[in-house]
């Protein structure tokens, strides 16, 4: 890729990655935190982040990586906009009577981290002010205040800034994903296809995340920048380049098939994602959207599903239920050791991927019924994640000959990542039952223990 990290003495030779990421840490693992819109939308205040950053450090989440505290839309003055004399971004001071600095000082005394919101267009998706041609004044404010984390939504883009080709992921009707299926959902012309081999890095959606990551680098600040673009202009190939992790798909939505309005169950995500895996490494980070876990009528076998293959997927993991009053059986999910253990992995950057469909054939493009079988290394042996699509429980068979890293000959322990609990000795094949929409996660390792996989 266009980025170079060069490991002696911390020097980075690439100027945007470099001085987003000048600490050498920031943005190299997925991002974990938490955020207001998926429970909140814009009914936001001080008080709603200061509260959640103590029960992120009192449930021990903290401890566990969940760092980032973010604010989403609706945080600035929607009528006044910006200061007429300096341009700046203003809060709207009846959610944050201090300002938002001061929010961040409070963050910060917790040992945690600011996160903030905005978009690459002339007005967020809520219709308040965006970046646009202004992203130095506003990056600039930003670190002043203290802030560490910045979500750049696509709303609201003027016609001057349109693509001149058009790959928007979500509005495929039918697969598998090919260059000429760029849209044609929504009942929209479907546009002039990309020329192949075209250089997605001269499309303007390019220009308009690059300039908030080129603002952003040339602070005084360490922000870890999430391209929220939608999967639009191929941004898994460039994202890398200009920020630390980009959205792929439309917004996501608690429910398992359905779509409601714009935004996605989880099963359409999984499916893109059932593709569209393999850009994810260390310091850039495909995003599949802000966890749902505890929102919505999620079974509780879906909320374990939906953690397990965000997890799988190196995604970020941003909550995104409230904190007070959580069930425990919610926070026993997203406290999750051996997913949170993969995720967070420093030694093999690369995401679980499918080794097997299941239910459809492989390469099946299938919006109800993705791949099912996962599987991914870490430095603590490999992974396997078993989703079952079905409406019934269903009986998974791992064949560890399917699996990369694993051979039939081997004798191997298997570890259950829901429990901890060693399953035993296996050679050959593990199975389970897996109940309606859950998934079955496993760690194996070689049963000499030997941990380690090249
Ligand atoms: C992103 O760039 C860094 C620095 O060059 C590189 O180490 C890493 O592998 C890249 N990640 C992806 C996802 O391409
Ligand atoms: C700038 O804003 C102030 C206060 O909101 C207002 O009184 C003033 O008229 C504005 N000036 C201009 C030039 O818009
Ligand atoms: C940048 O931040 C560092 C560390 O916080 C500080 O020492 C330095 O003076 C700052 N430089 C500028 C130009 O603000
Ligand atoms: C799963 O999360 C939902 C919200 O999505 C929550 O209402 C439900 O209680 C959870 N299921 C179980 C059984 O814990
Ligand atoms: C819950 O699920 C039902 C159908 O399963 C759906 O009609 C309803 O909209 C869902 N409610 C929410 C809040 O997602
Ligand atoms: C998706 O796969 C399921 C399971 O094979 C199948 O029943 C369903 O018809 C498929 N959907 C489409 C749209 O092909
Ligand atoms: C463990 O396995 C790795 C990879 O197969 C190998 O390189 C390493 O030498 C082994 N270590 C021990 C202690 O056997």
């Amino acid at each position: 890729m266009t980025l170079r990290f060069i490991l002696l003495g911390l020097a980075f030779s690439h100027a945007t990655f470099a001085l987003v990421s000048k600490d050498g840490v920031t943005g190299r693992l997925p991002a974990m935190g938490w955020n207001s819109w998926n429970e909140y939308e814009c009914n936001i205040n001080e008080k709603v982040f200061l509260t959640v950053g103590g029960l992120l450090v009192s449930l021990g989440l903290k401890d566990l990586g969940y760092t980032y505290v973010n604010i989403d839309d609706c945080w600035s003055d929607k009528e006044k906009q910006r200061d007429n004399s300096t341009g700046r971004i203003l809060p709207d001071f009846k959610k944050f009577p201090q300002g938002i600095k001061h929010t961040a000082e409070e963050i910060h005394k917790l040992g945690l981290k600011l996160g903030i919101y905005s978009d690459a267009g002339s007005l967020t998706c809520g219709g308040f002010v965006g970046s646009l041609g202004h992203e130095i004044v506003d990056a600039k404010t930003w670190a002043e205040w203290g802030i560490d984390y910045l979500k750049y939504d696509n709303c609201a883009v003027p016609d001057e800034y349109d693509d001149e080709y058009r790959w928007w992921p979500e509005n495929w009707l039918g697969g598998p994903p090919a260059e000429d299926q760029t849209a044609g959902g929504d009942g929209e012309a479907r546009p002039v296809p990309a020329p192949a081999g075209y250089d997605w890095t001269t499309s303007k959606s390019f220009d308009r995340y690059k300039a908030m990551g080129d603002a952003l680098a040339a602070t005084n600040r360490t922000i870890q920048y999430s391209q929220c673009a939608w999967g639009h202009a191929h941004i898994e190939q460039w994202g890398n380049s200009t920020g630390h992790s980009w959205r792929m798909w439309g917004d996501i939505y608690p429910q398992w098939f359905d779509k409601w309005q714009w935004s996605w169950g989880l099963m359409p995500i999984l499916n893109h994602a059932s593709f569209f895996y393999s850009e994810t490494d260390f310091w850039g980070h495909g995003d599949w959207d802000m966890l749902e876990v505890g929102n919505g009528n999620f079974s509780l076998e879906e909320n374990r599903s939906h953690f397990a293959l965000w997890a799988a997927l190196k995604s970020p993991l941003i909550i995104g239920t409230p904190l007070d009053g959580i069930k425990p059986e919610i926070l026993e999910i997203l406290s999750n050791r051996d997913l949170i253990a993969f995720n967070q992995d420093p030694v093999f950057g690369a995401p679980a991927k499918p080794y097997k469909w299941g239910v459809n054939a492989d390469f099946t493009w299938n919006q109800t019924h993705p791949a099912e079988y996962w599987s991914g290394k870490s430095s603590r042996g490999v992974h396997v994640f078993a989703l079952n699509t079905l409406d019934h429980a269903a009986t998974k068979k791992i064949n560890f000959a399917e699996v990369p890293g694993l051979d039939r000959h081997t004798k191997y322990t298997v570890y259950d990542s829901w429990t901890g609990k060693k399953q035993g000795r296996f050679q050959g094949s593990y199975k389970a039952v897996v109940r309606r929409h859950d998934t079955m996660a496993i760690r194996i390792v070689k049963a000499n223990g030997n941990h380690t996989y090249s």
